[in-house]
């Protein structure tokens, strides 16, 4: 596996592996499995490994502890802090203290069994706590040796330029897919502009992307995408076309779906670290061979021109989720 570099100091495989599913969001799991594919991982060399402390809470990080007690591979884990909920509930809140955050680095990383994070995320800014605040608590972080790198989630461009300002961010988080393309508009220019690596999450548009859904889907039980704007059903019946438009071309490209949204991605630029999220070996193994996908800008831009003809219908959130994006 190739790897890519996220700002100054952090090299990391060109795609990771989002973790969030093996927890909760997307439908049931199994913790065997979940350790399975995380070895299959290793395997692949894929070695940067996405949670957050909010993701079950804190199935997430407790399981990767899990296995990197097992497993001992040196993996580049990134985690996050700033969003406060209460297991099995969706309501939040964004904590952003300088108490709070070190609070949460201390216990993600008893969590996860080790004495440095080498990604430590803002998940959510709060726009009513200066971003320097935080900013000064987590450079006093990477100080002390407990974190090795700075990342921001779904911050908007000046916040991101005040925060750079007091300590080199490494990455900026937000979703971005062949149907979530607004970074493209400040974010990620300003990424570039400043030495930002930029890494993509729902990458695959949540699964949507890959085909797998229409306006006929059953969602599982607890599954969340079923809230979602964009996979109500009226929204399916428009969306899916977007769907078509992909597999069509990765048809002709000799790949499936979601290699052709993963290569999509890495095309895009060298500073572009997708993390696919999945609980499947099989999953897995079909994204990491993506990154053996090269398309030529021509591929691109026609790729792009045909998904331009549908646009997305829906939010990529509900109200409560919407809290603390562009801020
Ligand atoms: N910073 C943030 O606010 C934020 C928000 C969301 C996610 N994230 C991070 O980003 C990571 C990735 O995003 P995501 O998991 O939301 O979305 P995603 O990677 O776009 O899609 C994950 C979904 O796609 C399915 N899938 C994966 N590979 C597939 C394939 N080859 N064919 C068919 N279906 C496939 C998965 O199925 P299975 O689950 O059945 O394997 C899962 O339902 C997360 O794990 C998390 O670490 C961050």
């Amino acid at each position: 596996m190739k790897t890519r570099q996220l700002g100054s100091k952090l090299n990391v495989s060109a795609l990771g592996l989002g973790c969030m599913g093996m927890s909760e969001f997307y439908g049931s799991h199994d913790d065997s499995v979940s350790l399975r594919v995380m070895a299959r991982a290793v395997e692949l060399g894929i070695d940067f490994f996405d949670t957050a402390d909010m993701y079950g809470p804190h199935h997430n990080e407790e399981l990767i502890g899990r296995f990197l007690k097992e497993a001992k591979a040196p993996l580049k884990i990134a985690t996050k802090f700033g969003i406060n909920r209460k297991p099995g509930e969706y309501k939040r809140t964004i904590e952003n203290s300088r108490q709070y955050a070190r609070q949460a680095c201390e216990a993600s990383l008893k969590r996860l069994g080790l004495d440095y994070i080498d990604l430590y995320y803002v998940h959510r800014v709060n726009p009513e706590q200066p971003v320097e605040d935080v900013m000064g608590e987590l450079s006093r972080l990477v100080e002390e040796g407990k974190i090795g790198n700075i990342g921001l989630c779904e911050i908007n461009e000046s916040t991101l330029r005040r925060a750079h300002a007091v300590h080199p961010i490494a990455a900026v988080q937000t979703e971005y897919s062949l149907w979530s393309r607004d970074v493209e508009n400040a974010i990620l220019p300003a990424c570039r502009e400043l030495g930002i690596g930029f890494v993509p999450y729902s990458p695959l548009g949540r699964g949507f992307l890959t085909g797998s859904f229409n306006s006929e889907t059953e969602f599982e039980e607890g599954d969340f995408r079923a809230n979602l704007p964009r996979f109500s059903k009226e929204a399916l019946l428009i969306n899916e076309g977007i769907a078509k438009v992909i597999t069509k071309a990765a048809h002709q490209k000799k790949c499936t779906p979601a290699q052709l949204s993963l290569a999509w991605l890495l095309a895009k630029g060298n500073d572009i670290v997708p993390i696919p999220g999945t609980k499947r070996l099989k999953y897995l193994e079909e994204n990491a061979a993506a990154t053996e996908i090269e398309l030529t800008s021509d591929e691109v831009q026609a790729l792009e021109a045909e998904i331009a003809r549908i646009p997305v219908v829906g939010e990529r959130y509900t109200p409560e989720g919407m809290k603390g994006l562009n801020a």
